[in-house]
C-alpha cells in the first residue's frame, strides 16, 4: 500500500471515483444549449474508476507484446490526471519497466492550454485517491524532498512525479479530430479518448473521429468512458460499426 508518511490524512481522499473538476478548480463551464444544463468540461481524476486499470494495463502490454514500438495515445488528457494514472499503473508491471525503448513515451494532448500547463507541472495533488498504487519503493515514482522530515515526498499537498518519469508522457495541444486522423495507420495503437465525446459538434469532429476511428491498425485498442456511454445513445453500437468488438475490460474496445 501506498505509504507517504504517518501524517498522512486518508480521511483527506476523495472516495475512489470521484469526478471532481481538474486539479486546482480550473472549472471550465458551459452551456449546453439543448438541455439547457451547465456543464463541468474538465472533470476528471485520478484513477477514474470507469475502467479497471489493472486489467487495462494488461489488455496494453498484450496488444504489444510483439510490437517494436508501443503507440499510446490519451486524448484529451485535462489536467494530466488520466495519463499520469497509466504510467504509474503501467510502471508496476515489469514488463513495461524493463522494455524503456518500446515504451518511449505516452502522447498526451488537450485543446485546453490551461490544463495542459497544469498537466505538465507534473504535481498530484493528495486529495486524489491513489490507493490504486501498491509499491515498495514510492521514490520510484514521486520525487522525493530533502529536509522535509515526515512529509518528505509532500510539498504543497502535493506529490511530484519522479524526474525520471516526466519524460515518460509528452503534452502537447491537440484537438481530438485532428490527432486522430493523423494517428499512424500501419501500426497499433492504444488510444485513450475518453469522456469527451459528447462534447464534440456533430457536424465535422464527431464524425470526424469516428471515420479516423475505423481506419486504425487491426489490433489496435479504443479506450472510452462512462460519460461517453451515458450521454450518447447507442454509443458502443456506433464504435463497433466501425470495426470494433468490445474486449473484457469494461469500455475498451478492440479494432478487427
Ligand atoms: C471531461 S474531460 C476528460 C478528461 C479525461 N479523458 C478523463 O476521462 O478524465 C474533457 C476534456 O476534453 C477537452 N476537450 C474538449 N473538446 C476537445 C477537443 N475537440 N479536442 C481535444 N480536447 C477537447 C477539454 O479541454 C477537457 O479537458
Amino acid at each position: 500500500m501506498l505509504n507517504i508518511s504517518d501524517n498522512y490524512n486518508v480521511a483527506n481522499f476523495y472516495h475512489k471515483g470521484t469526478i471532481q473538476p481538474s486539479f486546482r478548480s480550473n472549472i471550465q463551464k458551459s452551456y449546453d444549449i439543448f438541455t439547457r444544463a451547465t456543464v463541468t468540461k474538465n472533470a476528471t481524476c485520478f484513477f477514474r474508476g470507469d475502467i479497471n486499470w489493472k486489467q487495462f494495463c494488461k489488455l496494453i502490454l498484450k496488444t504489444f507484446k510483439n510490437s517494436e514500438k508501443a503507440n499510446i495515445v490519451c486524448v484529451p488528457c485535462s489536467d494530466g490526471s488520466e495519463p499520469v494514472s497509466l504510467l504509474l499503473k503501467l510502471m508496476q508491471f515489469k514488463e513495461y519497466r524493463n522494455k524503456p525503448e518500446k515504451f518511449k513515451q505516452i502522447k498526451a494532448y488537450d485543446i485546453d492550454e490551461k490544463q495542459l500547463e497544469i498537466a505538465k507541472s507534473n504535481k498530484i495533488p493528495l486529495l486524489n485517491d491513489l490507493s490504486e498504487l501498491v509499491m515498495d519503493n514510492i521514490s520510484l515514482f514521486f520525487n522525493a524532498r530533502k529536509g522535509a522530515g515526515k512529509n518528505y515526498f509532500i510539498k504543497d499537498n502535493c506529490l511530484e512525479l519522479a524526474d525520471h518519469l516526466k519524460d515518460k508522457i509528452k503534452y502537447e495541444k491537440g484537438e481530438i479530430s485532428e490527432v486522430v486522423t493523423n494517428l499512424p495507420k500501419d501500426e497499433k495503437v492504444v488510444l485513450l479518448a475518453r469522456n469527451v465525446f459528447p462534447y464534440l459538434d456533430d457536424f465535422f469532429c464527431f464524425p470526424r473521429v469516428m471515420n479516423a476511428l475505423s481506419k486504425l491498425k487491426s489490433g489496435s485498442v479504443l479506450a472510452i468512458g462512462d460519460y461517453d456511454t451515458a450521454k450518447i445513445p447507442q454509443f458502443e453500437k456506433m464504435i463497433e460499426a466501425k470495426g470494433y468488438k468490445k474486449t473484457k475490460t469494461k469500455n475498451c474496445f478492440i479494432k478487427l
